[in-house]
């Protein structure tokens, strides 16, 4: 097989498919200033079937890209069902439709896709203000604006004090992120924003900034689930095939997820407790560590021994659920029993045995329920999923394919917020409603 393509400097191209020195599927058309137009796409009937239009139609979409072109544009015959199926399969959107074009009879639908298209999102769900924005998929900017030094000094995350701090560098991160990604807000084609869950406040900063953006530049704006942008964060740097099983492990939320293809989420097991993150942080603060402490835990337990052996909480033994609160009581509890009795303890240890525990139980439901739904596809995301020995204990499971996010895309960021709209284009019609968002609070599981 032969594919040519030839793009002339009138504007003018087409793409032909050689087989057997013969020319089977063509494809040609003009491109003026921004724009192209599809004039025609066609195989010869013997080769029809194979996927030839659809390589062909990919093959145009790439060059179309390289140069820079804005929308791809094409109408077609209403009754021509398995054209206007390819079309959509490629992401064309119906624009208008031209009654009785064709002989008097038959509509034509118009349809277009964008070709370059651009994602700006916005996430400030915690004590992170981050804006990025993706082209094609390609993440070309991610300003994160950390508030931790901040927080560290009371221990933990104060919401009224987040919220302040979002509104004190919200508008730089928009403008940071532009400069490096070298756009215009006229570039922008969607506006992303985490819409929860989160803190009431922290969402409120991006939101009211994301729905001003999108308002005044007249852009759809795309509400995303912060716990769906986790999931989607390992989709930035990995091809990954479905059906998989994602580990999503945070601050605020520890589950287990079946994926069937994008954006088909069954929840599976959650934890009836405390998160991981969170049992990390109160067992670093009983420690004395400053916050947060999943990163401190996990650098003091490179040096420790596993010497209490804590126990391994599964539940009852069919079940996905986790509970952590009573790992973390013992771990308490031990830690007060030596420091009332004076007896002498290696913190090392303690951050070692308790972190055994939880990445024990962690890996074998992971693979408990990668085994149930028959899969090898294992994704683990969030802030816990920068743990070293969680990542090395993941990646040793030589059956299976683990996909971790790097940690900079595990942690709060608004790439991964792009990542999860870029996944969800073809169903925008049924998001965009009125164009204003609000944020919601009420169910973790309102994505599921
Ligand atoms: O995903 P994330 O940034 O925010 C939420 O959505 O919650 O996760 C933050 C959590 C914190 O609890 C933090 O202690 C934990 O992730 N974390 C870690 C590590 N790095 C961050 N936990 C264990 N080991 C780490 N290296
Ligand atoms: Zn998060």
């Amino acid at each position: 097989m032969n594919l040519t393509k030839n793009f002339s400097e009138d504007g003018n191209f087409i793409l032909s498919i050689e087989i057997d020195k013969k020319i089977v599927t063509t494809a040609n058309g003009l491109i003026t200033f921004e724009n192209a137009d599809l004039h025609h796409i066609e195989t010869i009937e013997e080769y029809r079937n194979n996927g030839y239009a659809k390589l062909i139609l990919n093959e145009l979409i790439t060059e179309l890209e390289i140069r820079k072109i804005k929308n791809l544009f094409l109408e077609v015959n209403v009754n021509n069902i398995n054209a206007i199926k390819l079309y959509k399969n490629a992401l064309f959107e119906q624009i208008s439709i031209r009654k009785k074009y064709y002989n008097d009879t038959f509509d034509a639908l118009i349809m277009r896709k964008k070709i370059n298209e651009v994602i700006l999102a916005v996430e400030s769900s915690c004590d992170e203000t981050s804006v990025s924005i993706m082209e094609n998929g390609k993440i070309i900017s991610n300003v994160v604006s950390s508030q931790i030094d901040i927080h560290k000094l009371y221990g933990g995350v104060v919401p009224e004090i987040a919220s302040r701090n979002h509104i004190f560098n919200c508008l730089d991160c928009f403008k940071e992120a532009l400069t490096v990604a070298q756009k215009e807000t006229s570039d922008i084609d969607y506006v992303a924003v985490t819409n929860g869950p989160g803190l009431i406040g922290s969402l409120l900063v991006g939101i009211t900034a994301a729905n001003a953006f999108a308002y005044a530049n007249k852009i759809p704006l795309i509400p995303i689930n912060h716990l769906i942008g986790h999931i989607y964060a390992t989709f930035l740097e990995h091809k990954i095939d479905f059906p998989l099983v994602a580990l999503l492990v945070s601050g605020g939320h520890t589950e287990l997820i079946y994926m069937e293809s994008h954006y088909k989420f069954k929840l599976i097991g959650k934890t009836l407790d405390d998160a991981v993150g969170e049992a990390y942080d109160k067992v670093a603060k009983v420690l004395n560590l400053p916050y947060p402490g999943g990163p401190e835990i996990d650098k003091l337990s490179l040096t420790g021994s596993d010497i209490y052996h804590f126990p391994r909480v599964m539940l009852e033994k069919d079940s996905f659920n986790f509970s952590f609160s009573g790992l973390k009581s013992s771990v308490i509890n031990l830690i007060r029993k030596f420091e009332t009795n004076s007896t002498p303890f290696k913190k090392e240890d303690i951050a070692r045995s308790f972190q055994e525990s939880v990445v024990e139980v962690l890996v074998k439901k992971t693979v408990k329920c990668a085994e149930l739904f028959n899969t090898k596809n294992i994704i683990v995301s969030g802030g816990v999923a920068c743990n070293k020995r969680l990542r090395e204990a993941m990646r040793s499971l030589d059956e299976y394919n683990v996909f971790i996010p790097s940690p900079k895309f595990c942690t709060d960021n608004a790439a991964m917020i792009a990542s999860a709209c870029f996944y969800m284009r073809d169903k925008l019609s049924r998001t965009i409603k009125d164009n204003i968002i609000t944020p919601f609070t009420n169910g973790e599981e309102t994505y599921i």
